[in-house]
Parts: C-alpha cells; sequence; structure tokens
C-alpha cells in the first residue's frame, strides 16, 4: 500500500498542536506550541485566553508540521481535527481552521474525539516498536486535566469500538494534581511539579486514605468502577489550615513566581519539608487510587491488555505503580512516551487513520463539541 499522509491539528485545551503521521504509524512531525506561560499567572486555565492563544499559533504550528515532515500542503493525503471534548472557544480554532484547509485544498476531513487520540497514541507507539498484536479487549484509563475515564476498547474489521465502564465523580485526577500544586505554591501545570518534587518528600508523611477518596472500587452489579478526586484536594486544604501554613506557602510561592524556570535546587532551597512531604503523600495516595481502581475494573470485565493515557500518564510514581502491579497479575500494560502522554497532534493522525481506510470523513456541516462522548 502507499504510504498515507495524514495532517493533525489538536486545539481542545491549553497547547496549539500539528503533526504528520505516515500510513498511522511514523511520526513525521510533531509540533506542540504549549500556552503554559500565558495561563501560569493564573493558576489555571483561562478559556478566553487559550481561544486567543490558539489564534495566534495555529498557521505557524501547522506550517512547521509541514516543512519539519519536508512535505507541501497539496501532498497530505487527509486531515484530521480534535472535534471535542475540551473547550468549546479553543476547539472552535482548530476546526475552523481544519475545515477551511481541507475545503481549498480538496482533502478528506476526519473529526477525532480527542479521547480517542489518546488511546492511539498508546497503539502508534506500539506498532513503532512492531508490536501489532493486542490482545483484546483492552482496558485504557485516560488519565488527564479533564478526565479520568476507564473504556473497555476492541478493535473489529480495522474499526475501534469503546465502551465506557467508569469515570470521575468529580475533579480529574490531573485537576486535582493542578488544584493542590497550587495551594502549595508549587505554580502551574501542577502535575509534572509534584512529579519532580514527590522524590524529596516523605510520601508517609501524612495518610490520605480511603476516607479522602471516597468511591469504593469496582461495584460489579452496576459495571462501573468510578473514580473521585475532590475528597483529597479538601483533605490537603484542611491540612494545610490546621497545621498554619498559609503563611509559609504564599512567602514560597512568591519566592517561586520570581524565578523563571525553577530548577530543582530551586524548589529545595525554597520550598519547606512540610510542602515537600504533603505533595509526596498527595501523590502516593492518588497514584495507590488510580492503580487499585483500575485493577480492580480489569479483573472485573476481564481485561487482556492495560493502557494508561492522558497527561497524568507521564507521572513516574504511577507507571513504576502500574508496571509492578499489572506484572503482578499478569497483565501487560502500556504507556505513551512521555511526549505524547500530554496533548498532541500525532495521536490524532494515528487515530484518523483507520477512519481514513473506512472513508469515515466528516461532514462538512460537523462542529466543535464541548462534551463529545467516546462510546
Ligand atoms: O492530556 P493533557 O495534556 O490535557 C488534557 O487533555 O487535560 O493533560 C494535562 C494534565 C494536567 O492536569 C497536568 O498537570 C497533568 O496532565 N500532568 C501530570 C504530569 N504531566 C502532566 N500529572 C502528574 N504527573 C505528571 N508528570
Ligand atoms: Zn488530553
Amino acid at each position: 500500500m502507499r504510504a498515507i499522509f495524514i495532517l493533525g491539528i489538536e486545539s481542545s485545551c491549553d497547547e496549539t498542536a500539528a503533526a504528520v503521521v505516515r500510513s498511522g504509524e511514523h511520526v513525521e512531525s510533531n509540533v506542540v506550541s504549549s500556552q503554559y506561560a500565558t495561563h501560569a499567572p493564573y493558576g489555571g486555565v483561562v478559556p478566553e485566553l487559550a481561544s486567543r492563544e490558539h489564534l495566534r499559533a495555529i498557521v505557524p504550528v501547522v506550517r512547521s508540521a509541514l516543512a519539519e515532515a519536508g512535505l507541501r500542503y497539496r501532498q497530505i493525503d487527509a486531515l484530521a481535527v480534535t472535534q471535542g471534548p475540551g473547550l468549546a472557544g479553543a476547539l472552535l480554532v482548530g476546526v475552523t481552521y481544519a475545515k477551511a484547509l481541507a475545503f481549498s485544498l480538496e482533502k478528506p476531513l476526519i473529526a477525532v474525539n480527542h479521547l480517542e487520540g489518546h488511546i492511539h497514541a498508546v497503539l502508534l507507539e506500539e506498532r513503532q516498536k512492531s508490536n501489532r498484536e493486542m490482545r483484546f479487549p483492552v482496558l485504557a484509563l485516560v488519565v488527564s486535566g479533564g478526565h479520568t475515564h476507564l473504556y473497555l476498547a476492541e478493535e473489529r474489521d480495522g474499526g475501534w469500538t469503546y465502551r465506557n465502564i467508569g469515570q470521575t465523580r468529580d475533579d480529574a485526577a490531573g485537576e486535582a494534581f493542578d488544584k493542590v500544586a497550587k495551594l502549595l505554591g508549587l505554580g502551574y501545570p501542577g502535575g509534572p511539579v509534584i512529579d519532580r518534587l514527590a522524590p524529596l518528600g516523605n510520601p508517609q508523611a501524612v495518610a490520605f486514605g480511603p476516607v479522602h477518596i471516597r468511591t469504593k472500587p469496582g461495584r460489579r452489579d452496576s459495571e462501573s468502577w468510578d473514580f473521585s478526586y475532590s475528597g483529597i484536594k479538601t483533605a490537603v486544604l484542611r491540612y494545610v489550615d490546621t497545621h498554619g501554613m498559609r503563611g509559609s506557602l504564599e512567602v514560597q510561592r512568591r519566592a517561586l513566581a520570581e524565578i523563571s524556570r525553577p530548577s530543582l535546587e530551586d524548589y529545595q532551597r525554597v520550598c519547606s519539608g512540610e510542602t515537600l512531604d504533603l505533595g509526596a503523600s498527595f501523590q502516593r495516595a492518588m497514584v495507590d487510587d488510580l492503580v487499585s481502581k483500575t485493577l480492580a475494573a480489569a479483573r472485573g470485565c476481564d481485561a487482556a491488555t492495560l493502557f494508561v493515557t492522558g497527561g497524568v500518564a507521564a507521572n513516574r510514581e504511577l507507571r513504576a505503580g502500574f508496571e509492578q502491579q499489572a506484572s503482578r497479575e499478569g497483565l501487560p500494560v502500556y504507556f505513551p512516551s512521555r511526549a505524547l502522554s500530554t496533548d498532541n497532534a500525532a495521536m490524532i493522525a494515528a487515530a484518523a487513520f483507520p477512519k481514513f481506510l473506512a472513508s469515515e470523513f466528516a461532514d462538512p456541516q460537523f462542529s466543535a463539541e464541548a462534551s463529545l462522548r467516546l462510546g
């Protein structure tokens, strides 16, 4: 079969991304323009600013993706764009641009669900390692700033089907990382900072037990395996208040805000031992909960393979926890590389490839859907 080049475009949250993937397998280019600097002063993503930044970045990002792939617009076989879920205004920038480009180039356009993209980030990289034979069903944990969702995924006749069997009832895991990091004055986005600092603290210093993460693991009757992370965020807040940490955390926050890219030594110098212990204990509780509930779901639905993907899947302790526990149960577990764990467009182009082969093209009238569901 001749090579098929798909140009993927992603703008669902705070990264403007474009990538060219050849035949669903070879990443020819993968350009991500992050808006961290824009949102950092607010400690979270500001939707209006996100749309404005996407508008600024989309044309140069797409141009760079094509230039890095050594291709001209006309050599692309199809375009793929994230339709949802995500921020409405942010999605609209990608969708409108992709529609206009597809129309002017007279190329087909494929609409991709962002969550399906995260799942295909794993498949893309496994194909690169010549691992083409996944055992089904695959249980995929998509764990990011907006989602903590479990899907049973299967491939039949080249097409993929997904069934949602669990999700967070309140905050997503990444959201909890971001909120706790903000509370501890560590900056935005919080996940990567807590991940980096965790080895400096004692994960046993503060006991966040199942009391703080309320839901019970797997209820077979309802076939639902849910998560809940607003409780642990409140528990961290309560700990901060009862231990009189507010004042010192504010001093810490100001000191870190003055350093443009704090190094590990900077954090170590500025942060108290109590802050580092609290961060490490929070991360340990999150990891234990994500791993134990996902494995309970895997047992409950006889999953043959486990995928862990999405921004939080970049977390080192989470990867180690899954690797250890899943291997104990004889369950193969796969993650994307850290670069493809967080938002990118290579995963969107990869997810579009089977749709391209099946001629599943988007209706010209389709629009961005902020709450698009998968499965
Ligand atoms: O998938 P993603 O880039 O965007 C969404 O679709 O939400 O995920 C971003 C989330 C943020 O909440 C960020 O704090 C979290 O992923 N994250 C991490 C790590 N890297 C990113 N959380 C924990 N540890 C990390 N290393
Ligand atoms: Zn994402």
